[in-house]
């Protein structure tokens, strides 16, 4: 394994002065640097990555155990050591299957809720299910994290489907987010989905206070509006919400891979359950892909080799994602809880440091958008930011094709212009042809240069439809799953959010005037002091 890493160093440093694009010199780069799997194809050749790179990293991913790990996960053991818990969230997109945990098959239990909630979906679509004021208008779901990230940015990937009422989402505790949120909808014709595996959460169980507060002003029997969607029965019942409503799932399925199961009951109710089960079944081809694909072919495998090699190995610490598709807008926000949660550890397995860096920085935007905004330092900074671009080849409006062409056309384009770069020569040439000469030619000339060499791989797919987002998520989850196993770490538990959670409740009385400051450091008292006066 060491050596493994090692070698692996030492190739990329041995070449680090070759340019991505000299790769494209030995015939059909493209072809070897890319795989497809229904109706995707993943794009890495623009990548450093050469065949002895990629065979190191293949070596690497084998030498980690990522097979055996794999269907240990699938199998439901409990990889999840640090809590002692298993890892099905794919139990919840394969529901012909069947999975023991415990000595105990899950899922009819699983196909029950699944029946269970897609019944409440239809009923409350079509009018079946409804307020005091008549059929439900509004869906807001109050949860936060893995209870809102998944269902909030599905609702936007998949607005072209959805034919029932609205859905909203509340999820910081900060006020102004429920507030602006509920202000213009109609409490007689909402459903409030409260949404929190642990069913403890200070800011969704504030929230749905505050939701039950506002409905309570003009609907007598606000609870009748309520759905709770939890692992923990005991406290949507002590809440008030009826058990018909109350849709659970198991401590084996972590938060922030929850959206397959009852916590996208906000976004079946949005798009039905047709198209509920399209992204159950997307998400179900991908695990199939990534259970039986070799891995010079198996796209979540080959996008956590990228990772690696990225980050752990030339040392790029993050990732922008790109999605030339507006109604992917809030994947990089979704993402980021997804890899930075799940690999941002600096303890391994066993209990010891980490010898090399933890899962990268994601961020990002949709493209045009972040052309115009943060792409200057990705093509012209002093840090290199491998790009992950992702685009469909179809959009969902017909009479806009042309400009779907255009997007098309931008996001090759980055990608080219990432690689390609321009010399000193081609943008003293274009300054010259503009009449500049002598010194400030030469000036102006560099400002206008593209050092290209910059890594980007590219994803695309037919159509943002529920079947493309559920194999899309699932390819995002599994590739988080490899590079957890590469590196050794636990990618299911969350310790690093539990500290905050303390300080901000043991804060909680100092700012209520109820406690001193006194042992509080210097500046948060006097931040405090501020805050108070
Ligand atoms: O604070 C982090 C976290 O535990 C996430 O992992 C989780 O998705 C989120 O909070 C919400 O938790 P819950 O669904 O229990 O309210």
């Amino acid at each position: 394994m060491t050596s493994l890493w090692d070698d692996l160093k030492h190739h990329q440093r041995a070449n680090a002065g070759r340019r991505i694009s000299e790769l494209f010199d030995k015939s059909n780069r493209a072809a070897h640097f890319s795989a497809s799997n229904a109706g995707m194809l993943f794009d890495y050749s623009k990548t450093g990555i050469d065949g002895r790179a990629r065979d190191l990293l293949i070596r690497l991913a084998e030498a980690s155990g990522v097979a055996s790990k794999r269907e240990a996960m699938f199998a439901g053991a409990r990889i999840n050591e640090t809590e002692g818990r298993a890892v099905l969230h794919t139990a919840l997109r394969n529901l012909s299957g069947a999975v023991t945990v415990d000595g105990r098959d899950v899922m009819p239990e699983v196909r029950a809720t699944h029946a269970r909630m897609c019944a409440f979906a239809e009923d409350v679509r079509a009018g079946r299910f409804r307020g005091q004021g008549g059929a439900i208008t509004d869906v807001v779901n109050i949860g936060i994290g893995g209870s809102d990230l998944g269902p909030a940015m599905a609702a936007i990937a998949l607005s072209p489907y959805a034919r029932g009422p609205r859905a909203h989402f509340v999820s910081n505790v900060d006020g102004a987010h429920v507030h602006d949120v509920l202000a213009p909808l109609n409490p007689e014709t909402t459903l409030i989905v409260v949404a929190s595996k642990t069913f403890t959460t200070i800011e969704t169980m504030t929230n749905a206070e505050t939701a039950r507060v506002w409905m309570a002003k003009r609907v007598k029997t606000p609870a009748a509006q309520f759905a709770a969607v939890s692992t923990a029965a005991d406290k949507t019942a002590a809440f008030g919400i009826d058990a018909a409503r109350v849709f659970g799932f198991e401590d084996w399925v972590g938060g922030r891979y929850s959206m397959w199961g009852p916590i996208g009951l906000s976004l079946a109710i949005a798009i039905g359950q047709e198209n509920f089960d399209q992204f159950l079944a997307g998400g179900a081809a991908m695990d199939a892909h990534f259970r039986e694909a070799p891995f010079a072919e198996n796209l979540p495998v080959l996008l956590a080799l990228v990772g690696i090699w990225h980050n752990q190995i030339c040392g790029h610490a993050t990732r922008a994602v790109l999605p030339y598709d507006q109604r992917l807008a809030r994947l990089p926000a979704y993402l980021q809880q997804l890899e930075m949660e799940s690999n941002g550890k600096r303890v391994a397995m066993d209990g010891t440091d980490l010898p090399y860096d933890s899962g990268p920085v994601v961020w990002g935007e949709p493209g045009t958008n972040g052309q115009h905004a943060f792409y200057q330092l990705i093509h012209q900074g002093t840090r290199i930011v491998p790009c992950e671009f992702l685009l469909a080849r179809e959009g969902h409006e017909p009479d806009l094709a042309h400009q779907h062409l255009l997007l098309m056309a931008n996001c090759l384009a980055q990608s080219e212009a990432l690689m390609k770069g321009r010399s000193l020569d081609e943008a003293r040439a274009i300054m010259a042809r503009k009449g500049l000469t002598g010194d400030e030619l030469d000036r102006q000339a560099r400002h206008r240069v593209f050092p290209g060499n910059r890594p980007s791989t590219t994803l695309l797919y037919p159509k943002l439809t529920p079947f493309v987002l559920g194999q899309i998520i699932a390819l995002y989850e599994h590739r988080v799953f490899v590079e957890g196993v590469i590196l050794g770490i636990n990618s299911y538990d969350q310790w690093g959010v539990e500290l905050g959670k303390e300080l901000a409740l043991a804060l909680q009385p100092v700012l209520e005037g109820r406690e001193s400051a006194d042992t509080k450091d210097g500046s948060t008292r006097m931040l405090v002091d501020y805050l108070t006066r």
